[in-house]
């Protein structure tokens, strides 16, 4: 079966990239079932199952948005360092994913003007970050597990997401400290999952690399479980505020955020 995705290239044009069928070997294939347990155990972590029944507080929500900040920094200063490298040049689309401009605004209108001087980075983003900036000095083919993790991830789950919180926290419509789930330049989250995916497959890898890029991935989604539960932990020191806008989960995502 071939499938075609119509992606936009951020300057309104609209071009046409063909998929073969895919194969066991394919690194879309091996990353989605070499990561299928650990993304279960993410998706079952208490903080995840509480935002996804909106029950989040502001005070975490924000929280979460400093540690998402500092990990998109790290990782779109690792990915320009590296946008010419053969390994990870055809996955580079800066106007289309990038999101640490996005996180910057969304930190401005939840802590104000002066929010730089206001957050900090946890313990457990910083390993994150730490990890993220060694791969991408001493071995940035491995850029391309934690650029799957999030970006893959962030199309797949994020329109759900922002409605849970929009809702929960009763943010404006017009999407204001949501914009990190907002992706401008991408009209159909599923065609460009499908280009992100052929454009992954195509890169010139053996099945020795394509392990590491797995162990890679799954250690990416450690550290966001490690996020997580430090969100959760001083959850438990903050008073409780928003609770009970709760959304339906499943069924209303369809793996896609259009
Ligand atoms: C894909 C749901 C959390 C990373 C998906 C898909 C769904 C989903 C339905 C399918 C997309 C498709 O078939 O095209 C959820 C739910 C979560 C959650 C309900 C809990 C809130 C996470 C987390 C991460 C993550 C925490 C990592 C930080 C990914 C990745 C994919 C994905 C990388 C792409 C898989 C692939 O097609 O190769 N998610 N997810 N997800 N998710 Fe999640």
């Amino acid at each position: 079966m071939e499938a075609t995705a119509n992606v936009s290239n951020g300057a309104g044009l609209v071009y046409e990239e063909k998929e073969d069928t895919l194969g066991p070997e394919d690194l879309s294939e091996v990353l989605a079932a070499g990561t299928k347990e650990v993304h279960e155990k993410a998706e079952n972590t208490q903080f995840v199952k509480d935002f996804l029944r909106g029950r989040i507080r502001k005070e975490l929500f924000k929280l979460g948005a400093v540690a998402l900040y500092y990990t998109y920094t790290a990782m779109e200063e690792e990915i320009e360092r590296n946008k010419d490298h053969p390994h990870f040049a055809p996955l580079y689309f800066p106007s289309e994913l990038h999101r640490h401009e996005a996180l910057a605004r969304d930190l401005e209108y939840f802590y104000g003007p002066d929010w730089q001087s206001q957050v900090s980075c946890s313990q457990a983003t910083q390993r994150y970050v730490d990890r993220i900036h060694q791969v991408g000095q001493e071995d940035p083919v491995l850029l391309v597990a934690h650029a799957y993790t999030r970006y893959m991830g962030d199309l797949s789950g994020g329109q759900v997401l922002k409605k849970v919180a929009q809702r929960a926290m009763k943010l404006p419509p017009t999407g204001e400290g949501l914009e990190f789930y907002q992706f401008d330049g991408i009209h159909s989250a599923k065609a460009f999952k499908q280009l992100y995916r052929s454009r992954m497959n195509d890169l010139e890898l053996d099945m020795e690399t394509k392990k590491r890029l797995v162990e890679e991935a799954v250690k990416a989604f450690h550290f966001n479980m490690e996020v997580f539960e430090e969100l959760d932990e001083i959850g438990k020191t903050i008073p409780e505020d928003a609770l009970n806008a709760g959304m339906p989960v499943h069924g209303a995502m369809g793996g896609d955020i259009s």
